[in-house]
C-alpha cells in the first residue's frame, strides 16, 4: 500500500478510511519503559540530536502500540538549539532558556541569527532512519512549535502559567513581537522543511500554550505569523492548540490547515460545526480518563468517535499528550478499539446514532 492510501494521509486527503488512524501525542516517552531505559544518562535535547536514539525512540510506540503514525522524537525547541541559543530540558520542567529574550536589543541579537542556516544534519539522518524503517504501512508526522508557544518559552526564559511577558510584548512593543514572531516561524519552517524533505509525510504545528490569548491578540499577533511557519509547505498540515475554543475557526489558518487538533474541552461535533466541512479533525480523548476504569474510558473513546462523524473526517487522538504516568497498555487497547470499530459513512452511520448529547458517563452505564 503505497503512503498515500494509509488511513492517516486519507484522512488529513477529507477522506473516510476504512478505519479512524489514531495516534497519539507525546506517544515516545515517560511512558514506555523502553524510552526510559534508553534516556539513561542521555539529556533531553542531546538524545534528539543523537540519530539513531532519536529514530529508535520515535519506532517504540509504533511497534508497542500499532498506531497509524510515527511521530518524530524531537522538541519545539530543537531548532533554537540548532541556532545557537542557550537552552536545555529540565526535567518535571522543561525548556530553560539562559538569556531571555525580552527587550528589542535582545530581538535583534536574537534575530541576526540566519534559520535558513541551521545545521539540520543530525534532523535529516534520524528522520531518514525512521521513515526507511516504517516502509509503505506507516507515515511519518514531522513537527515544530508555533511561533507563540515558543516565544513564551522564550520571553518568559522558561516555562510560565499565563506568558504574561511574551502577551505584553505584542502590545508594549509590537514591531519587536512581530520581528521575533516572523524569525521564530522561519526556525519552525526550517525544521519542518528538513523533516519533509527527508521523508516525513505530513507535519503539525503545535501552539500549545494560543489558549493564553484572547481572540483578538490571536488573530492580529499570532496568527500571521503561524499562517507563516506552513505556508506552502507541500504537505498535509495538522495545526493542533490547546484551549483554542472561542477562536478555534482561525486555527484553520485561512485553509491551510487541512486538519484542526482540538483539546478535550471541546466536543468534536461541535468543533466541526465552528470548523465547516472542508478541514479534518483531530482528537480528543480527555488525557484525564486514561486512568479511568475501562469500561469508562471504552464508552468516552466510543463517543469521541461517534462525535468525530461529524466532521469530513477524524484522526483519533488525546486533547494533549499522553500523561507520563500512563500505563501504556491502556493506550494499546485503545488502538485496538478504535481499529476494530468500522467508521461507516456519515450517512448510513446517523439513524442508529442516537442523541449526541449522550455523556459517557451514562453510555458506561448501560
Ligand atoms: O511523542 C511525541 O509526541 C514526540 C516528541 C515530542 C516531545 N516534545 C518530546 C519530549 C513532541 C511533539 C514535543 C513537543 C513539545 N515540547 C511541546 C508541544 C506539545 C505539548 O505537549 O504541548 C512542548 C510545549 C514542548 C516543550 C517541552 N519539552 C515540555 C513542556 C517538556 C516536558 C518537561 C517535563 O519533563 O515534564 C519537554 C520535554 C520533553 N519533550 C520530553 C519528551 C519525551 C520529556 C523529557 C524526558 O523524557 O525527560
Amino acid at each position: 500500500m503505497p503512503l498515500t492510501d494509509t488511513p492517516l494521509l486519507r484522512a488529513l486527503a477529507g477522506e473516510r478510511p476504512d478505519r479512524t488512524p489514531v495516534w497519539f501525542m507525546r506517544q515516545a516517552g515517560r511512558s514506555l519503559p523502553e524510552y526510559r531505559d534508553l534516556r539513561v544518562g542521555t539529556r533531553m535535547l542531546d538524545a534528539c540530536l543523537t540519530p539513531d536514539l532519536a529514530a529508535e525512540i520515535t519506532l517504540q510506540p509504533v511497534r508497542r502500540h500499532g498506531v497509524d503514525a510515527g511521530i518524530f522524537f524531537s522538541d519545539i525547541v530543537v531548532p533554537l538549539r540548532l541556532a545557537g541559543v542557550d537552552v536545555h530540558i529540565e526535567p518535571g520542567r522543561g525548556p530553560v532558556f539562559a538569556d531571555p529574550v525580552r527587550t528589542a536589543a535582545d530581538v535583534d541579537r536574537i534575530t541576526a541569527i540566519d534559520p535558513a542556516g541551521l545545521d539540520t544534519s543530525a534532523i535529516v539522518e534520524a528522520v531518514r532512519l525512521v521513515v526507511a524503517e516504517l516502509g509503505e504501512a506507516t507515515p511519518l508526522i514531522g513537527f515544530a512549535g508555533a511561533p507563540f508557544t515558543l516565544a513564551a518559552y522564550l520571553v518568559e526564559g522558561g516555562p510560565s502559567k499565563e506568558h504574561l511577558r511574551a502577551r505584553a510584548l505584542m502590545h508594549t512593543d509590537p514591531g519587536s513581537w512581530n520581528r521575533l514572531a516572523g524569525w521564530l516561524a522561519q526556525v519552525s519552517r526550517t525544521f519542518l522543511d528538513a523533516q519533509h524533505t527527508a521523508g516525513a509525510s505530513a507535519v503539525q504545528l503545535f501552539d500549545s500554550w494560543a489558549g493564553s490569548l484572547s481572540p483578538a491578540d490571536y488573530r492580529a499577533f499570532v496568527a500571521p505569523h503561524s499562517a507563516a511557519a506552513v505556508d506552502g509547505i507541500g504537505a498535509p498540515v495538522i495545526h493542533f492548540g490547546v484551549g483554542t475554543g472561542p477562536f478555534l475557526a482561525d486555527m484553520r489558518l485561512d485553509g491551510r490547515a487541512d486538519a484542526v487538533g482540538v483539546d478535550w474541552r471541546q466536543p468534536l461535533d461541535e468543533a466541526a460545526a465552528v470548523l465547516g466541512g472542508d478541514v479534518t479533525v483531530q482528537g480528543n480523548i480527555d488525557p484525564a480518563l486514561l486512568s479511568a476504569p475501562w469500561p469508562v474510558l471504552e464508552a468516552h473513546v466510543r463517543d469521541v468517535l461517534r462525535r468525530g462523524r461529524a466532521a469530513r473526517a477524524h484522526i483519533l487522538n488525546l486533547g494533549h499528550g499522553v500523561p507520563p504516568e500512563t500505563d501504556p497498555a491502556v493506550l494499546t487497547r485503545i488502538v485496538e478499539l478504535v481499529h476494530g470499530v468500522v467508521a461507516e459513512p456519515v450517512d448510513a452511520a446517523a439513524p442508529q446514532d442516537g442523541p449526541l448529547q449522550d455523556g459517557p458517563l451514562q453510555d458506561a452505564a448501560r
